[in-house]
Formats: structure tokens, sequence, C-alpha cells
């Protein structure tokens, strides 16, 4: 038997429009999961869709913004209408505000950020929680995506890294409380990872003693993070709640 295989399983993937989320949707539709993509832009999200399902995976596009607590609550019963009760939730919509330090911050710079990465979080949690209450599903698996930021200081990741450090004792907390719902909580803690989002600055010549300070001395690849994941989203990792798995090259041992 394998204990990775995910046949069958219906996971939802917010931020899944760009980057990790992207990725994520098509590699656990490649391992068998029916998925729902959230997030705003759902163009994105078609564009997403219609590989999955020219791949022969099973795969729905859903508007939603985690800002909002009635598109959260829409967007998990719209795809608990379409493929059913959802195994797992995959908290993965983030954003941050720029290189800025907490002098160069305002106010809408700190509310974009924590209600995004972190109010966000929770209340997609909460009204997923409602959901495997309400339905008939054996238990939950909620994964965060946090990010070595939870403990690395870096500067000028103001909003954001305090967003990360959050969401990791989140997962702690939630993981004590959603026993009781059968529901398991855990955290992936990605390094530097290459998106088209980032890749300019990272693969430029100013980074290379940042990425030389990597134990690994490269950046991840977003393929870097599919054993991780796929343990996290599957019974492999069934007696897992409140962990934080690392993949960052050896980063966070490095001196900073
Ligand atoms: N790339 C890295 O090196 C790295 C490292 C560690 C952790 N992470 C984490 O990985 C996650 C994804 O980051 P990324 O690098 O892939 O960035 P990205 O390409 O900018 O993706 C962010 C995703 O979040 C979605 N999103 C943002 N605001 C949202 C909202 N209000 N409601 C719903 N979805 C929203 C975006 O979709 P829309 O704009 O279409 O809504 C997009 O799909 C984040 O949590 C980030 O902190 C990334």
């Amino acid at each position: 038997m394998n204990p990775f295989k995910l046949d069958q399983k219906h996971i939802a993937i917010t931020g899944a429009s760009s980057g990790l989320g992207h990725y994520f949707a098509k590699l656990l539709a490649a391992n068998g999961a029916k998925v729902t993509l959230g997030a705003r832009r759902v163009e994105k999200l078609e564009e997403n869709v219609s590989g999955i399902r020219s791949a022969g995976g099973t795969a729905t596009a859903l508007p939603l913004d985690v800002r909002n607590s009635e598109s959260i609550k829409s967007f998990i019963s719209a795809a608990a209408d379409e493929h059913g009760a959802i195994d797992v939730l995959v908290n993965n919509a983030g954003v941050e505000a720029g290189s800025k330090t907490y002098m160069m911050i305002d106010e809408d710079d700190w509310d974009f950020v924590l209600e995004t990465n972190l109010k966000g979080a929770w209340l997609t949690a909460k009204t997923y929680t409602s959901h495997v209450e309400a339905s008939d599903a054996a238990g939950g698996n909620i994964i965060m995506v946090s990010s070595i930021s939870d403990r690395r200081a870096n500067r000028g990741q103001f909003p954001y890294a305090i967003s990360k450090g959050a969401l990791t004792r989140m997962t702690e907390v939630m993981a004590l409380e959603a026993a009781r719902y059968r529901i398991r909580v855990n955290a992936l803690a990605p390094g530097y990872i290459v998106t088209d989002m980032n890749r300019s600055v990272l693969e430029s010549e100013q980074f290379v003693p940042f990425r030389n300070n990597i134990p690994m001395r490269r950046y991840g690849q977003l393929e870097d993070l599919d054993g991780p994941l796929l343990l996290l989203a599957s019974d492999a990792s069934r007696y897992m709640t409140g962990s934080v798995l690392t993949a960052d090259g050896g980063h966070v041992c490095a001196s900073l």
C-alpha cells in the first residue's frame, strides 16, 4: 500500500492562480486528488484548470477573496457541492508589502498583509472546520503555507515576517483545538523558492552572497516541495499535527 496516494481526496487550495498554489494544484491533481482552486484572478485559475483537465485530472476554479468572510463561505460551500466533502485545505494565499521596514510601512500595508496572510488563514480554517463538522467526512486536514521568515529575521520583511511567525503559532494552537473535530493542522515552511514573481530579483548579481549563505548554495525549485506537500496532504502524515515542515536547503540553520 502506498501511504502517499491521494486518490479521490478532495483538496481545496487557496491562492492557486500563481506561484506555489498554482503548482500545488497541478501536483496534487497529478497524484490523483480532485482539486478546487481559489483566488481573486479567476481567469488565471481557469487556465490552470484547463491544463489539469487536459492532463486527465479533475479540477474546478472558484472565486475567492480570503479578506472577505462571505467569499470564503461561498468558496467552501461551492467546492463541496462540486466535489463532495473537502478532505484537505491548503491555506496558501499570501501577500507581502515589498521590501519595507517597520518605519516604512503604513497602516494600509499592515492591514493588507495581516488580513490576508493571518486573518484570512484563520477565517478559512474556521469555515472549513464548520464544513467538516457538518459533513459526513471522517475528519479533515489543514496545511498552512508558512515560511522560514517565521523564524529567520531579515531586514525589510516587517509585516510579512510577523504574519508568518504568527501563522506558525496559529498552526500549533489550532492543532490542539482542532483535534476534537478530527482535523490535523500542520505547516509547510518553504525557504526561498524561485517563481515567476521573484526570479529576476533572486537571480540578480546583488543576491549572490545571499544565495551563497544557504548551506545547499541554491534556492529551492517548486519541485523541491513535492515530497513535503505530498506527505502533509496524504495519510502518510496521519499521526502528525502541529508540525512545521521546513524545506529550505538548510537556510534557517545558517547564520544571519
Ligand atoms: N515563493 C517563495 O519563495 C515563498 C517562500 C515561502 C513561503 N511562500 C508562501 O507561499 C504562498 C504563495 O506565495 P507565492 O510566492 O506563490 O506568491 P504569488 O505567486 O504572489 O501567489 C500568491 C497567491 O495568493 C493569492 N492571493 C493573494 N491575496 C488573496 C486574497 N485576498 N484572496 C485569495 N487569494 C489571494 C494570489 O491570487 P490572486 O491575486 O489571484 O487573488 C496568488 O494566487 C504565500 O503564502 C507565501 O508567503 C512563498
